[in-house]
């Protein structure tokens, strides 16, 4: 594999293969693993990671990176494989989420600021020798009109914080994703959704090129345009894909090479339905595929269980899902 950074960034969203999204924080694994009654412990989050990561099929044609969190790069498999290599192996890309989550931001009630560039440069340059070549870090904006959430402070400062995040990967020789996610929790309609994301993305493209990020070796990993869950409409996959691509072609410069998009809490279905709704508009001026967490592991959580013996029920329900939505990527997928 080259090693310039647009090589990678390229390679990442090429050919209608996605990433895979198992960055959980071990908070977040918990709540997963709570619902599907197994205890969170280092050695149960590494089986089910492990199992996913040897879904060695899925691996190889539909994935082409893999986030991983802090715990998860320095694992090994049962039998004593670094679970990096396992990744390797299976042709994807090993990256790694580098924030340290979002935390209340002071004086906005309601607004968060994602931390953890503190000693960022040292981690990056740790991860890279551990073979990570692409980073992650995302920052949450919620919305709430009637308390005018988000303000734009909050949108600035995680603008800033990601273009400042971004510019360490580059040094370090990593691909930064940089994430703006807009949750879609709430009652606002898609609309407010549009408004909200068209602020945060041209507020981050300012602040990329302020501090001199080369926008072909980043990719973006953005919220789609959808109503809020609790909205009274919901928003069908054709109008969420006008609204989406309308908001990039008007905010994300064609310099990006691809778009990966989060899952939000979106349905399995939803999510790949919405994206082959997406890439059937096109064509577009960069790749758009798939960065899902939930949406691609839902259903390999519940089909394992925490039991060994449902280890190949859960590789096939995890196959399944990378590829549909990997014929979501390429815009044929059929309902
Ligand atoms: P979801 O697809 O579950 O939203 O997670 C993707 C992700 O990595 C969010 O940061």
């Amino acid at each position: 594999m080259s090693e310039r950074l647009e090589d990678i960034a390229a390679a990442m969203v090429a050919g209608g293969k996605g990433f895979l999204a198992a960055d959980e924080s071990t908070g977040t694994i918990k709540k997963r693993f709570d619902a599907i009654g197994v205890g969170s412990t280092a050695d149960s989050r590494r089986d089910y990671r492990e199992m996913l990561f040897r879904s060695a099929d899925a691996m190889r044609k539909y994935i082409s990176s893999v986030i991983l969190y802090d715990e998860t790069i320095r694992q090994k498999a049962a039998d004593g494989t670094p679970l990096i290599d396992i990744i390797k192996a299976n042709g994807a890309i090993p990256g790694i989420k580098v924030d340290k989550g979002a935390k209340p931001l002071a004086g906005f009630p309601g607004d968060t600021v994602t931390e953890g560039l503190d000693g960022l440069r040292e981690r990056l340059t740790e991860y890279y020798e551990m073979g990570a070549r692409f980073a992650k870090w995302r920052a949450v904006i919620a919305i709430d009109v009637a308390k005018s959430v988000p303000s734009a402070v909050t949108i600035g400062s995680n603008a800033h914080a990601l273009a400042r995040y971004a510019a360490l990967c580059q040094e370090a020789g990593i691909v930064p994703i940089v994430e703006p996610e807009v949750l879609m929790d709430g009652a606002h309609d898609i609309d407010t959704c549009y408004e909200i994301s068209k602020a945060a993305l041209t507020k981050l493209y300012l602040e990329l090129y302020a501090m001199k990020v080369r926008l072909e070796g980043t990719i973006l990993k953005p919220n789609m345009v959808i109503a809020g869950k609790k909205a009274g409409k919901h928003s069908s996959p054709e109008e969420i894909a006008e609204k989406t691509i309308k908001l990039f072609r008007e905010s994300v410069p064609a310099a990006v090479p691809g778009i990966a998009f989060l899952s939000g809490g979106q349905s399995d279905e939803e999510a790949t339905a919405n994206l082959n709704a997406i890439n059937a508009i096109g064509p577009h001026p960069w790749k758009l595929t798939f960065s899902y967490g939930r949406a691609l592991q839902h259903a390999p959580q519940l089909a394992w269980a925490g039991k060994s013996e449902n280890v190949p029920a859960a590789q096939a329900a995890f196959a399944h899902r990378a590829h549909m939505n990997h014929l979501a990527a390429l815009g044929q997928w059929q309902p």
